[in-house]
Protein backbone atom coordinates (compact mmCIF):
# COMPACT_ATOMS: atom_id res chain seq x y z
CA UNK A 1 0.00 0.00 0.00
CA UNK A 2 1.62 3.39 -1.05
CA UNK A 3 -0.11 6.54 1.24
CA UNK A 4 -0.04 10.15 1.22
CA UNK A 5 0.25 12.17 4.20
CA UNK A 6 -0.65 15.71 3.89
CA UNK A 7 0.77 18.48 6.47
CA UNK A 8 2.58 16.17 8.49
CA UNK A 9 4.38 19.38 8.99
CA UNK A 10 3.04 23.00 8.79
CA UNK A 11 4.41 25.21 6.90
CA UNK A 12 6.14 27.08 9.81
CA UNK A 13 7.51 23.47 11.50
CA UNK A 14 9.13 23.17 7.29
CA UNK A 15 10.60 26.32 7.81
CA UNK A 16 12.56 25.54 10.90
CA UNK A 17 13.60 22.35 9.60
CA UNK A 18 14.86 24.19 6.57
CA UNK A 19 16.29 27.12 8.55
CA UNK A 20 18.57 24.23 10.95
CA UNK A 21 19.38 22.61 7.81
CA UNK A 22 21.35 25.46 6.09
CA UNK A 23 24.27 25.34 8.81
CA UNK A 24 24.39 21.66 8.39
CA UNK A 25 27.01 20.07 6.25
CA UNK A 26 26.20 18.18 3.92
CA UNK A 27 28.37 14.44 2.53
CA UNK A 28 27.90 12.25 -0.04
CA UNK A 29 24.79 10.23 -0.04
CA UNK A 30 27.11 6.88 -0.63
CA UNK A 31 27.79 6.45 3.23
CA UNK A 32 24.32 4.84 4.05
CA UNK A 33 24.01 2.94 0.68
CA UNK A 34 24.44 -0.68 0.23
CA UNK A 35 26.42 -2.09 -2.38
CA UNK A 36 24.00 -2.14 -5.24
CA UNK A 37 22.23 1.30 -4.29
CA UNK A 38 25.58 2.93 -3.29
CA UNK A 39 26.36 2.41 -7.49
CA UNK A 40 23.42 4.47 -8.95
CA UNK A 41 23.54 6.81 -5.24
CA UNK A 42 24.04 10.47 -6.38
CA UNK A 43 23.16 12.78 -3.94
CA UNK A 44 23.85 14.78 -0.68
CA UNK A 45 23.06 13.80 2.33
CA UNK A 46 23.99 14.69 6.74
CA UNK A 47 25.48 12.00 8.51
CA UNK A 48 23.85 10.00 10.52
CA UNK A 49 25.59 11.54 13.63
CA UNK A 50 24.77 14.60 12.77
CA UNK A 51 23.43 17.08 15.85
CA UNK A 52 21.53 18.67 13.78
CA UNK A 53 20.51 15.45 12.05
CA UNK A 54 19.46 13.71 15.43
CA UNK A 55 17.70 17.01 16.81
CA UNK A 56 15.34 17.39 13.31
CA UNK A 57 14.71 13.99 13.33
CA UNK A 58 13.63 13.91 16.80
CA UNK A 59 11.22 17.13 15.83
CA UNK A 60 9.83 14.93 12.83
CA UNK A 61 9.28 11.92 15.08
CA UNK A 62 7.16 13.80 17.78
CA UNK A 63 4.90 15.62 14.81
CA UNK A 64 4.82 11.55 13.01
CA UNK A 65 3.48 10.02 16.23
CA UNK A 66 0.89 13.31 17.11
CA UNK A 67 -0.72 12.42 13.24
CA UNK A 68 -3.58 9.57 13.70
CA UNK A 69 -3.35 8.33 10.32
CA UNK A 70 0.17 7.35 10.23
CA UNK A 71 0.03 5.10 13.14
CA UNK A 72 -3.36 3.57 11.53
CA UNK A 73 -1.49 2.60 8.22
CA UNK A 74 2.09 1.84 9.77
CA UNK A 75 1.73 0.16 12.64
CA UNK A 76 5.06 1.30 13.66
CA UNK A 77 7.07 -1.07 16.36
CA UNK A 78 10.68 0.51 15.84
CA UNK A 79 11.52 3.69 13.74
CA UNK A 80 14.89 4.24 12.26
CA UNK A 81 16.36 7.88 12.87
CA UNK A 82 15.42 10.27 10.11
CA UNK A 83 18.08 11.01 8.07
CA UNK A 84 18.04 14.00 5.24
CA UNK A 85 19.26 14.52 1.71
CA UNK A 86 19.88 16.93 -0.69
CA UNK A 87 19.47 16.34 -4.80
CA UNK A 88 20.82 18.85 -7.06
CA UNK A 89 22.92 19.43 -10.06
CA UNK A 90 21.42 16.47 -12.05
CA UNK A 91 21.80 14.48 -8.26
CA UNK A 92 19.67 11.53 -9.09
CA UNK A 93 19.02 7.82 -7.49
CA UNK A 94 18.78 4.64 -9.25
CA UNK A 95 16.63 2.05 -9.03
CA UNK A 96 17.11 0.43 -5.90
CA UNK A 97 15.79 -1.75 -3.36
CA UNK A 98 16.21 -0.60 0.52
CA UNK A 99 18.58 -2.76 2.41
CA UNK A 100 16.47 -5.19 4.69
CA UNK A 101 17.76 -4.79 7.83
CA UNK A 102 19.53 -1.47 9.04
CA UNK A 103 21.32 -1.12 12.36
CA UNK A 104 20.87 1.99 14.34
CA UNK A 105 23.88 3.80 15.41
CA UNK A 106 25.30 3.64 18.66
CA UNK A 107 22.91 1.04 19.41
CA UNK A 108 22.10 -2.37 19.63
CA UNK A 109 18.69 -2.04 17.58
CA UNK A 110 18.23 -3.57 14.57
CA UNK A 111 14.87 -3.03 12.46
CA UNK A 112 13.72 -5.00 9.59
CA UNK A 113 12.50 -2.25 7.20
CA UNK A 114 8.63 -2.87 6.66
CA UNK A 115 7.73 0.98 5.80
CA UNK A 116 9.92 3.20 3.55
CA UNK A 117 9.36 6.89 4.02
CA UNK A 118 9.81 10.29 2.38
CA UNK A 119 9.13 13.68 4.09
CA UNK A 120 9.64 16.47 1.62
CA UNK A 121 10.84 19.85 2.81
CA UNK A 122 10.75 21.62 -0.53
CA UNK A 123 7.83 22.52 -2.18
CA UNK A 124 7.41 21.66 -5.76
CA UNK A 125 7.56 24.78 -8.01
CA UNK A 126 11.47 25.07 -6.08
CA UNK A 127 12.77 22.33 -8.27
CA UNK A 128 12.53 20.61 -11.47
CA UNK A 129 12.45 16.48 -11.62
CA UNK A 130 13.29 15.13 -8.17
CA UNK A 131 9.86 12.18 -8.45
CA UNK A 132 10.05 9.61 -6.66
CA UNK A 133 9.22 6.67 -8.93
CA UNK A 134 7.66 3.61 -7.09
CA UNK A 135 7.25 1.04 -8.80
CA UNK A 136 3.75 -0.91 -7.29
CA UNK A 137 1.94 -3.87 -8.88
CA UNK A 138 -0.38 -1.60 -10.56
CA UNK A 139 2.26 -0.11 -12.31
CA UNK A 140 4.59 3.25 -11.52
CA UNK A 141 3.62 5.72 -8.91
CA UNK A 142 5.15 9.23 -9.46
CA UNK A 143 5.46 11.32 -6.34
CA UNK A 144 6.23 14.58 -5.87
CA UNK A 145 4.89 16.44 -3.09
CA UNK A 146 4.25 19.88 -0.98
CA UNK A 147 7.29 20.50 1.52
CA UNK A 148 5.56 19.13 5.11
CA UNK A 149 3.88 16.40 3.20
CA UNK A 150 5.33 12.65 3.73
CA UNK A 151 4.47 9.30 1.46
CA UNK A 152 4.72 5.94 3.02
CA UNK A 153 5.14 3.40 0.59
CA UNK A 154 6.45 -0.80 0.67
CA UNK A 155 10.36 -1.46 1.57
CA UNK A 156 9.89 -4.22 -0.70
CA UNK A 157 9.33 -1.57 -3.99
CA UNK A 158 11.78 -1.05 -6.09
CA UNK A 159 12.16 2.82 -6.28
CA UNK A 160 14.26 5.72 -8.21
CA UNK A 161 14.42 9.25 -8.20
CA UNK A 162 14.92 11.35 -11.14
CA UNK A 163 17.89 13.73 -11.30
CA UNK A 164 17.00 17.42 -10.34
CA UNK A 165 17.61 19.64 -13.25
CA UNK A 166 16.82 23.41 -11.39
CA UNK A 167 17.37 23.98 -7.57
CA UNK A 168 17.63 21.43 -4.41
CA UNK A 169 14.70 18.63 -3.64
CA UNK A 170 15.93 18.46 0.46
CA UNK A 171 13.89 15.99 1.88
CA UNK A 172 13.80 13.35 5.32
CA UNK A 173 13.67 9.91 4.65
CA UNK A 174 13.78 6.91 7.12
CA UNK A 175 12.14 3.15 7.75
CA UNK A 176 10.51 1.14 9.89
CA UNK A 177 10.11 -1.70 10.85
CA UNK A 178 5.42 -2.62 12.08
CA UNK A 179 4.07 -4.63 14.40
CA UNK A 180 2.22 -5.97 11.42
CA UNK A 181 5.05 -7.57 8.85
CA UNK A 182 3.23 -8.23 5.74
CA UNK A 183 1.74 -5.32 3.73
CA UNK A 184 -1.65 -7.46 3.04
CA UNK A 185 -2.94 -7.74 6.29
CA UNK A 186 -1.49 -3.99 7.17
CA UNK A 187 -3.93 -2.61 4.48
CA UNK A 188 -6.42 -4.61 5.37
CA UNK A 189 -6.32 -3.11 8.94
CA UNK A 190 -5.92 0.02 7.85
CA UNK A 191 -9.09 -0.28 6.00
CA UNK A 192 -10.65 -1.69 8.60
CA UNK A 193 -9.42 1.01 11.04
CA UNK A 194 -10.81 4.19 8.55
CA UNK A 195 -13.72 2.51 8.02
CA UNK A 196 -14.62 2.40 11.86
CA UNK A 197 -13.93 5.94 12.54
CA UNK A 198 -16.04 6.91 9.78
CA UNK A 199 -18.77 4.72 11.34
CA UNK A 200 -18.01 5.74 14.56
CA UNK A 201 -18.37 9.35 13.69
CA UNK A 202 -21.75 8.61 11.98
CA UNK A 203 -23.35 6.04 13.82
CA UNK A 204 -21.69 7.02 17.35
CA UNK A 205 -18.88 4.84 19.49
CA UNK A 206 -21.17 2.91 21.11
CA UNK A 207 -23.13 1.87 18.25
CA UNK A 208 -23.12 -2.38 18.28
CA UNK A 209 -21.62 -2.36 14.47
CA UNK A 210 -18.31 0.01 15.50
CA UNK A 211 -18.17 -2.39 18.92
CA UNK A 212 -18.39 -5.93 17.01
CA UNK A 213 -16.29 -4.22 14.51
CA UNK A 214 -13.79 -2.60 17.00
CA UNK A 215 -13.64 -6.06 18.45
CA UNK A 216 -12.56 -7.68 15.09
CA UNK A 217 -9.71 -5.38 14.68
CA UNK A 218 -8.39 -5.90 17.86
CA UNK A 219 -8.21 -9.53 17.50
CA UNK A 220 -6.84 -9.34 14.04
CA UNK A 221 -4.23 -7.52 15.49
CA UNK A 222 -3.46 -10.27 18.10
CA UNK A 223 -3.27 -12.66 15.29
CA UNK A 224 -1.20 -10.77 13.48
CA UNK A 225 0.89 -8.09 14.97
CA UNK A 226 4.76 -8.49 16.84
CA UNK A 227 5.17 -6.25 19.89
NI1 LIG B 1 15.59 3.99 -1.47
Amino acid sequence: MLLTLPQVLSPEAVDYCRNQLLSAEWVDGKATAGQQSAQAKYNHQLPESSPIARALGDFILDALVQCPTFIAAALPLKIFPPLFNCYQDGGHFGTHVDNSIRHIPGTIVRIRTDLSCTLFLTNPDDYDGGELVIEDTYGNQSVKLNAGDLVLYPSTSLHHVTPVTRGARISSFFWLQSMVRDDGERALLYDLDQSIQTLASEAGLNHPNVVRLSGVYHNLMRRWADT
